[in-house]
């Protein structure tokens, strides 16, 4: 996979403005390996963040315009910072710069005008919190601009804020902390409730996380991620309390009417998978690469069943996986992400990964012709800041 973006955001900026950039910020993608669905209700997640990064190249100019052009989408967006900013049509890449912008000058920043340039190594619309990678990164390069060093976490919350209020995306906290804060060969056990973090070193030579493509994403993911959220706050409030974090299997057990049964059924996945993760960061701990692997199975069989978010393009890797087995070097595999489509992650046996990467390929072609494309990432570092 493409592992350049530096190098084209610089180009890319010399190209299109004529001079080279003075900053130059990046952020990362990043791979949930357990704890999907869990940062919105205040539980934990465990991702990691990948070794592919979006990159925003900037030069602050002496006007009133914020100049920003994607190579993605081959399109300039000019902002005249003398106007409020205004969320763009639903769904424009647009309305993450909008939204970051929006929020610096929130916090009492007086924004002042430049040119950027965006490339991004981070595949889209994949599940690997591409626009997240974007928006931490254009913040990033929002702080270079302007001279203002924002606290790691506040900076995630800004963005999270401009996902909600321009993007229209009413996610948890887990993709813009990770992309603002995760550290080189470490995975990161992030409490929703108060955003705590802890980092747990992940650099195992002997085992990979390899990141599984579908390539397709269903029309419902947007629209079904609003929903179940609804659903997690109405089981909250049916079982009286404040969030599913404090939930429970026992007070689960007493709600068995039918017709509360689906609201039921997510919050029976969200109480699993909160004691999952915390499971996960132990045997992380422990190298315990086999008893990882389990939960991880045991997190896709949750979000299949009782959360139904997945699709029979991620079943399908998933089956693939567990036929392989561990005894062939593949430890566990699960859906991972917003669902409907986008990536599997496996944990697997790092020299066996060719083998293993064909055998998933195979079984997975029996049964689906889209094409899976497979790659895998050591922990990657968080947001940075370099002159150029
Ligand atoms: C998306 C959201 C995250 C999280 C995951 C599911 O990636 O942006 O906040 O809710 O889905 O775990």
């Amino acid at each position: 996979m493409q592992n350049d973006a530096l190098l084209r955001a610089r180009a890319g900026f010399a190209g299109h403005f004529g001079h080279a950039p003075r900053l130059v910020a990046s952020a990362p993608g990043r791979v949930n390996l357990i704890g999907e669905f869990t940062d919105y209700n205040e539980g934990f997640v465990l991702p990691i963040a990948l070794e592919y990064r979006t990159v925003v190249c900037g030069t602050p100019n002496e006007s009133n315009l914020v100049t920003v052009r994607s190579e993605a989408t081959q399109e300039s967006v000019s902002l005249d910072l003398r106007r409020a900013l205004e969320p763009d049509a639903p769904g424009r890449w647009s309305n993450y710069i909008r939204g970051v912008l929006a929020g610096f000058g929130g916090i009492g920043t007086a924004l002042r005008g430049f040119d950027a340039f965006i490339a991004s190594d981070v595949p889209m619309g994949a599940g690997l919190s591409s626009s997240a990678a974007i928006e931490v990164a254009f913040a990033t390069l929002l702080e270079g601009i302007h001279g203002v060093k924002l606290d790691p976490v506040a900076k995630a919350l800004l963005c999270q804020k401009a996902e909600h209020s321009f993007a229209g995306v009413p996610c948890g906290i887990m993709d813009l902390f990770i992309a603002s804060l995760a550290r080189e060969d470490h995975a990161l056990l992030l409490d929703c409730r108060s955003n705590e973090a802890v980092w747990l070193p992940f650099a195992d030579p002997a085992v990979a996380v390899l990141i599984l493509n579908t390539n397709v994403r269903h029309q419902l993911a947007t629209s079904a991620y609003a929903i179940r959220r609804e659903e997690c706050q109405a089981a909250a409030s049916l079982l009286k309390v404040g969030s599913l974090r404090a939930a429970t299997l026992e007070m689960l057990a007493q709600h068995v009417d039918p017709l509360e049964r689906t609201v039921m059924r997510r919050a029976r996945h969200v109480v699993g998978e909160i004691a999952r993760t915390l499971q996960a960061a132990e045997v992380i701990r422990d190298r315990d690469w086999i008893e990882l692997g389990q939960l991880m199975y045991a997190s896709h069989d949750s979000l299949r069943n009782y959360y139904e978010v997945s699709c029979r393009e991620l079943d399908a890797v998933v089956h693939a996986a567990r036929e392989i087995g561990t005894a062939a070097g593949v430890y566990g595999c699960r859906m991972t992400g917003g669902g409907f489509g986008g990536c599997a992650v496996a944990l697997i046996d790092a020299p066996r990964r060719e083998a293993i990467e064909r055998a998933i390929r195979e079984s997975y072609g029996r049964s689906i012709s889209t094409p899976l494309t497979c790659f895998t990432s050591r922990p990657g570092r968080g947001a940075e800041l370099l002159e150029a």
